[in-house]
């Protein structure tokens, strides 16, 4: 293993890697030496594009395709990992959506079941299967993507999503009580507003340059900035660190 590629001979899953956030996730990964097991769902051709990149630095990706809103969906997608699930290394967790800003008195139970399958039950259901290789082996890493909405309830028509992000926070600290003895450490980023298609869909200019101002570092972020942090809590460097749910919001809300 060298400085430069501490991950090297180690396998990552990264999910919701087609875009944004899991996009520079899974290239910062690779970059620092790890097989990329990259998830997408819609957008294939995103995807393809992250696996060249990938391999036009000599790294190693391969693709991964699910609906990880439904349960069916994502027991096939940990079925289709086959082998490869007992030997993942790193696993993010950082699909996730709001799927559609709702006002709450509008939120159907279906929608509600949705938003909680992407953004915690898949979580669930993907760490508890990796989980199982990794604790034989005693290693293993666990980033979940959870989002400064869980610390303050989200924007008007994103209570689902803020409350499953709040569960996805809360999850994190009790499978790094349970899982540190075994020597795997679970930590989460929450990220504040990053440039993605999220708020290309979800947000207007107005609330965006709202956001910006009332951020001590002026700008709202970009995904490499959250995929550093994600990189460094799965080195070395973050070793002692366990439990921990990041900020990387620029100092928008300082807990
Ligand atoms: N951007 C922000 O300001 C922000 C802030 C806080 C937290 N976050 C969190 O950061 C993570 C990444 O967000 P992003 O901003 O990078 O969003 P994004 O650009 O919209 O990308 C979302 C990713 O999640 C995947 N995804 C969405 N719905 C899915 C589904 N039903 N099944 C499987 N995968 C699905 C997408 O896959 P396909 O495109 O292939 O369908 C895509 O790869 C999310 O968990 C989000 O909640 C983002």
């Amino acid at each position: 293993m060298s400085k430069e590629k501490p991950f090297e001979g180690l396998t990552a899953l990264v999910t919701g890697a087609s875009r944004g956030i899991g996009a520079e996730i899974a290239f910062v990964l690779a970059t620092r030496g790890a097989s990329v097991l990259v998830h997408c769902y819609s957008s294939h051709e995103q995807a393809a594009k992250v696996i060249e990149r990938i391999r036009g630095i000599g790294g190693d990706a391969t693709l991964f395709r699910a609906d990880l809103s439904r349960s069916e969906d994502i027991q096939k997608f940990i079925a289709s990992l086959g082998a490869r699930r007992g030997f993942v290394d790193i696993l993010v967790n950082n699909a996730g959506s709001l799927i559609q800003r709702t006002p709450f008195l509008d939120l159907t139970e279906e929608l509600w079941n949705r938003v909680f399958t992407l953004n915690l039950s898949s979580a669930f259901l993907i760490t508890q299967a990796v989980l199982k290789g990794m604790v034989p082996r005693k290693r293993g890493v666990i980033v979940n993507v959870s989002s400064v909405a869980a610390r303050f309830g989200g924007g008007i028509g994103a209570v689902a999503y803020s409350s499953a992000k709040a569960a996805l926070s809360a999850m994190t600290k009790g499978l790094a009580r349970e899982f540190g003895p075994c020597g795997i450490r679970i930590n989460a980023v929450s990220p504040g507003t990053i440039d993605t298609d999220y708020h290309r869909q979800f947000s207007s200019p107005q609330a965006l340059e709202g956001v910006a101002k009332a951020t001590p570092m002026g700008r709202i972020g970009t995904p490499a900035e959250v995929a550093d942090v994600v990189s460094f809590l799965c080195s070395e460097e973050a070793r002692f660190i366990q439990g921990q749910v990041l900020e990387v919001n620029g100092g928008f809300l300082m807990v």
